[in-house]
């Protein structure tokens, strides 16, 4: 026996008054459809395969590699769907096991899934319901001994069938035959003119078939319709990361202010500070700090290293080095061992050597720090001719002198010293100090005279 997936993904997504196609929508990283494809990967699906239709390319364009799509034209209900999507798996056993789920329900946990298939093997059917559901949902219909008989769409309920609480969270395992069967004899003769997949319920009931229920919590079942349902998934994805995260040492302050994707890697013994933002593919190493207020984006954060108020894009933070407060780490820096970048600092593809420092208000681009080397506060690499960009070498234990701009192509030999406020243009041989500035003159009584001035101009003014 095989297990097929088909996942629903062909309806517009009005409700979220946006130009990306719903299911493409993401909660910590992942989009929405991939969480629904992470859920059902524990059954081992011999094939998967994504219903589109609005929005179809883009869909197709985000999905994984090894996932099928069909295109669904028109988009004639959840019955339709799933027509078109056994016909494009083509040869399935008849005792093989078809599960349906929705592509904008991300939250279903793994277990229903398995709960399901497994019931699919021995009953006909088995569907997923919650008690109370959400408004708008169809009414579970059971006969009086209990057993499932129907689903009744709202909009097609009478008065009793209305207060049934009892709702279809429209995720289902069939026995293909029975299924393949029962799609054969939808009709539209409902409010909407649709094939609903829900009238496969009642089909095989009519047949003599038995379906069975999984009853789950409403909370795990929520479909993203509207952005303030993406924000309660994204919250309740947000504290499953969280909780693993703590369960396995990492400590915060406050899991609800703090954001971590789920393809993320903190260690335990790291320490994140509310605010922060970890995302991508970024790494967090053992005793690190991060945050509060820190955005760290596809990068690798140290062991014992601080990161607080700052931003960090594809780049890489050693071992007990410190970045910010209020510094903008861009792709492509790399800060080595015990390093440090302060605050109101940025970098671009920038290496700052072991030990070295650039603590205060300073432009480093393109440029290559060697170990124990300081940079004044106000200095920048003036890397940008307004064509093209050029690099900077710092030796290895160099004092930039503060306000110290160094026009690239230049570099800086190793413990050479620039004079503060120089602008360096030509190489600088290591162990030399560069001054560029004018001599500084004093002018003896200038302070003593010009108050005098000034007292005479006030006296004739009379004030
Ligand atoms: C459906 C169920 C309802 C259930 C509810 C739970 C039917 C007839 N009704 O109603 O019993 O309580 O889900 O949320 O099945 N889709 C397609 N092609 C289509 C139509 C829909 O792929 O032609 C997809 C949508 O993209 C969506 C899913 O199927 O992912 C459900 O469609 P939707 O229109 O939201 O169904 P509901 O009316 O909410
Ligand atoms: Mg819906």
């Amino acid at each position: 026996m095989s297990v097929y997936t088909i996942v629903l993904a062909a309806g517009k997504g009005t409700r979220m008054n946006s130009d990306l196609a719903k299911v493409l929508h993401r909660a910590a990283g992942r989009t929405l459809v991939d969480w629904v494809l992470a859920s059902v990967a524990p059954l081992e699906p011999a094939r998967v395969v994504v219903v589109v239709g609005h929005q179809a390319d883009s869909v197709v364009a985000g999905l994984p590699a090894g996932v099928e799509s069909v295109l669904q034209e028109p988009q004639n209900g959840t019955g339709h769907a799933v027509q078109v999507g056994m016909a494009y798996l083509g040869d399935v056993a008849g005792d093989d096991v078809v599960v349906v789920c929705y592509g904008d329900t991300p939250l279903v946990p793994a277990s229903v899934y398995l709960d399901l298939a497994s019931r699919a093997g021995r009953a006909a059917a088995a569907m997923v319901t919650v008690d109370p559901g959400e408004p708008g949902t169809g009414r579970v219909i059971r006969d009086e001994t209990g057993a499932v008989t129907g689903v009744v769409e709202e909009r097609d309920c009478d008065f009793e069938q209305a207060q049934i609480t009892e709702r279809n969270a429209g995720i289902y395992a069939f026995r293909a035959s029975a299924l393949l069967a029962a799609l054969g004899k939808l009709r539209p003769d409902n409010s909407q003119g649709e094939l609903y997949l829900t009238d496969v319920i009642a089909e095989l009931v009519g047949a003599e078939e038995t379906v069975e229920v999984v009853a789950a919590h409403s909370d795990d079942v929520i479909g993203v319709n509207s952005h303030d349902q993406l924000a309660t998934v994204q919250g309740r994805i947000r504290r499953r990361i969280n909780h693993e995260l703590m369960q396995s040492g990492v400590w915060m302050l406050d899991p609800d202010k703090t954001y971590v994707d789920a393809d993320v890697t903190v260690a335990a013994g790291a320490r994140i500070y509310p605010g922060t933002h970890i995302q991508g593919s970024s790494t967090v190493a053992t005793g690190a700090q991060v945050g509060p207020d820190a955005f760290v984006v596809d990068s690798a954060v140290g062991a014992g290293s601080i990161v607080w108020y700052s931003v960090v894009r594809q780049s890489s933070v050693g071992e007990g080095a410190s970045v910010g407060p209020f510094a903008s780490l861009r792709p492509g820096s790399a800060l080595e061992r015990g390093s440090k970048v302060g605050t109101f600092v940025e970098t671009k593809n920038t290496t700052v050597g072991e030990r070295a420092k650039v603590p205060h208000l300073a432009y480093m681009g393109d440029a290559t720090i060697g170990e124990g080397a300081n940079v004044g506060a106000g200095s920048i690499t003036c890397n940008y001719d307004g064509y093209e960009k050029h690099p900077t070498v710092i030796g290895a234990d160099a004092f930039i002198g503060s306000d110290t701009m160094l026009v690239a192509p230049v570099s800086i030999g190793e413990g050479a010293v620039t004079g503060a406020g120089s602008v360096i243009t030509t190489d600088v041989e290591p162990g030399a100090l560069a001054v560029e500035r004018s001599p500084q003159q004093d002018i003896p009584g200038y302070a003593g005279r010009r108050a005098a001035r000034r007292r005479s101009r006030d006296a004739e003014k009379g004030t």
